[in-house]
């Protein structure tokens, strides 16, 4: 246990977040109202994540890491306006409003997520870091988004489900997910210039907080309150998605959820004291009811 305020915490950088975000949607043309719609109402839990890391990294200059924090932020956006498309999840709420094809129709929804993903890579470029250290942000980034993480997540996510195996949830979760969040603990320290074996162990550490995360997702699904999430409950259960639950039940994933949660920690504890604050997030994510 730590002493730490999370509820207080991740309350103060969500609004460092929200507001650097803000500054990147003054543009007049339209798209940008389109993109911020969706934008708008996360948790983000990602750029928070990137400047935990930063900061227990010994990072003091937030502009460093900010802009790469708000295309994070993007790239996870994009990620969800995709993810609720017909062709995909078809899912009509997300962030507790009409998703962006119900709102604005399906092909200004794939344009704006489109937009969010390119619009990333501009902010990665922009903030005080070196060009070194910003050309390994990107490099680990652009790594795990595509072909070899969340793309090809999403691919195993809609095959059609032949049985319910673990390797391939495990597959699933890693790829759709808990690469992502990694990454994002991950540049935190590339931005503040650690030694290659921190960088090392926080990634490795934000695997088992990204498996976390995608499980407790998955309960969440199955009993998670409409507007707490602001999603639709008891979506995975209809489309038949392969699931934690529908492998493990709910018993079994809480259980193999506590387990992950306790491995990150440990992982965690052998970063040092200056890394407490990825226990408080790790029990965050395991008790979290949004
Ligand atoms: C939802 O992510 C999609 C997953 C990868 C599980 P979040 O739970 O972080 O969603 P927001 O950003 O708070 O809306
Ligand atoms: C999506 O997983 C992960 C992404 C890469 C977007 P889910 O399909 O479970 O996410 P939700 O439940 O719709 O947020
Ligand atoms: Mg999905
Ligand atoms: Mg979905
Ligand atoms: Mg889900």
């Amino acid at each position: 246990m730590t002493n730490i305020d999370i509820a207080k915490y991740l309350l103060e950088k969500k609004k460092i977040v929200d507001s650097a975000i803000l500054k990147y949607f003054t543009h007049k043309n339209p798209l940008f109202q389109i993109m911020y719609y969706s934008v708008d109402g996360g948790k983000r839990i990602r750029p928070i994540l990137s400047i935990a890391s930063f900061e227990s990294c010994g990072g003091s200059d937030i502009d460093t890491i900010l802009p790469i924090a708000c295309g994070l932020e993007f790239i996870h956006t994009y990620s969800l306006i995709h993810d609720d498309l017909p062709a995909i999840d078809n899912d009509d709420l997300r962030r507790g409003k009409a998703s962006a094809h119900k709102k604005f129709g399906e092909a200004r929804a794939i344009l704006s997520g489109d937009g969010l993903f390119a619009y990333a890579f501009e902010l990665f470029t922009e903030g005080n870091g070196l060009i070194r250290e910003k050309f390994a942000a990107i490099k680990a980034v652009s790594e795990i988004i595509g072909p070899k993480g969340i793309v090809y997540g999403q691919t195993l996510d809609i095959d059609e489900k032949k049985t319910l195996s673990p390797k391939v949830l495990r597959e699933i979760h890693l790829n759709k997910t808990a690469k992502f969040i990694a990454v994002s603990v991950k540049v935190g320290a590339i931005m503040a210039q650690s030694p290659k074996n921190t960088i090392d162990m926080l990634y490795n550490a934000g695997l088992c907080l990204g498996m976390l995360f995608q499980y407790t997702d998955d309960i969440l699904d199955v009993i998670g309150e409409k507007d707490k999430i602001g999603k639709t409950p008891g979506k995975d259960i209809v489309s038949g998605k392969l699931t934690a639950p529908s492998i493990y039940g709910l018993d079994g994933t809480r259980f193999r959820a506590q387990r992950y949660a306790e491995l990150a920690k440990a992982k965690f504890s052998t970063l040092g004291k200056n890394f407490e604050i990825f226990h408080a997030l790790t029990d965050f994510v395991l008790n979290r009811t949004y």
